[in-house]
């Protein structure tokens, strides 16, 4: 990974991952539980669906995968009518919309996200420019733009709806985003679109102490299972968020794939609860986590 343009983000998270461990804190622990409340909304599970798009069996079923399982789903890039399918599902959806060029095209997904009984709706900033900068980035047939705060503020102030920005990776993007409003951010380097970026969850942290709980904080990019995602509980995060895993199940086994994926993860992370006498997701204490040096 020495060399620069080969950089890759994914892997650079991994290896700060796989060099965290865990003590253990039996004596006296309890089963514990994974619910969560989100904004007044009980969830099973601190784990849920990442933004995905170009999913083959459609997303509207991943959604419902989230649902069966309890758990929170957002999703990416789809026409309206897909996004109007993923709604119908009831499931609890975060709608990421992308930064287009076109101000009016977000403006209207924000409207039809609140008509159509969405949860919340987001922005994946980091997707308005390409790894290269180019000014022309486009997404499909879509152009995109990088937005200006004044138009960022403005897409907050529209909707009634929590808003959330995704790509934030910075205690100054996290004061920005409550600066305007916004109900949280998801700390993401969009599956290594920017290189060299720090592993999100090494920055929690720090955010946290920044904002304290006035956000929800949501971190992503290569976590792969239930202890990771303890650990990145345990940093400081609210609700973790996965994608790639979820890709072969649904394809091979539908909602249900979903369903058992996070349910399976959601048993991998009360594991790791348990042995750290975590009763509860916010009861993880973050000093159970351990840099290994001799694992670097
Ligand atoms: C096939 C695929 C499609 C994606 N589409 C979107 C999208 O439409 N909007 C978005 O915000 N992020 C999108 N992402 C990025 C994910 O939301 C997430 O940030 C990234 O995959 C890192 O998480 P992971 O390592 O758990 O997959 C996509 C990622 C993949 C792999």
């Amino acid at each position: 990974m020495s060399d620069n343009k080969n950089a890759n983000s994914i892997q650079i998270a991994r290896k700060y991952l796989d060099s965290l461990v865990v003590e253990g804190r039996i004596l006296g622990a309890v089963h514990p539980t994974s619910q969560v409340t989100i904004l007044g909304k009980e969830f099973e599970t601190p784990i849920m669906t990442a933004a995905l798009s170009h999913l083959k069996p459609g997303l509207a079923g991943y959604a419902e995968g989230a649902k069966a399982a309890g758990a929170l789903a957002s999703v990416g890039m789809c026409e309206e009518p897909e996004m109007a399918q993923v709604l119908a599902t009831g499931a609890s959806v975060i709608e990421i919309i992308k930064p287009y060029a076109d101000k009016e095209a977000i403006l209207s997904r924000i409207r039809f996200a609140e008509a159509n009984g969405a949860f919340g709706v987001g922005m994946d900033v980091e997707h308005s420019v390409n790894s290269d900068d180019d000014a022309d980035s486009m997404v499909g047939p879509y152009a995109m733009k990088l937005p200006t705060l004044e138009e960022l503020k403005e897409y907050v102030a529209s909707t009634n709806l929590p808003f959330f920005f995704k790509g934030a990776l910075s205690v100054q993007d996290a004061l920005t985003a409550r600066e305007i409003g916004a109900a949280g951010i998801i700390l993401s380097h969009h599956n290594s679109l920017m290189k060299w970026a720090i592993p999100p969850y090494a920055l929690l942290k720090d955010i946290r102490a920044a904002v304290g709980d006035d956000l929800i904080l949501i971190a992503d990019g290569g976590i792969e299972d239930g202890f990771d995602a303890f650990k990145v509980l345990a940093l400081g995060a609210d609700l973790v968020s996965i994608g790639k895993p979820f890709i072969a199940p649904y394809n091979t086994d539908g909602v249900e794939g979903v369903r058992q994926t996070i349910e399976t993860m959601t048993k991998e992370l009360k594991a790791l609860m348990v042995r750290t006498g975590s009763k509860d997701v916010k009861s993880i204490d973050p000093s159970v986590i351990h840099e290994a040096w001799w694992l670097k």
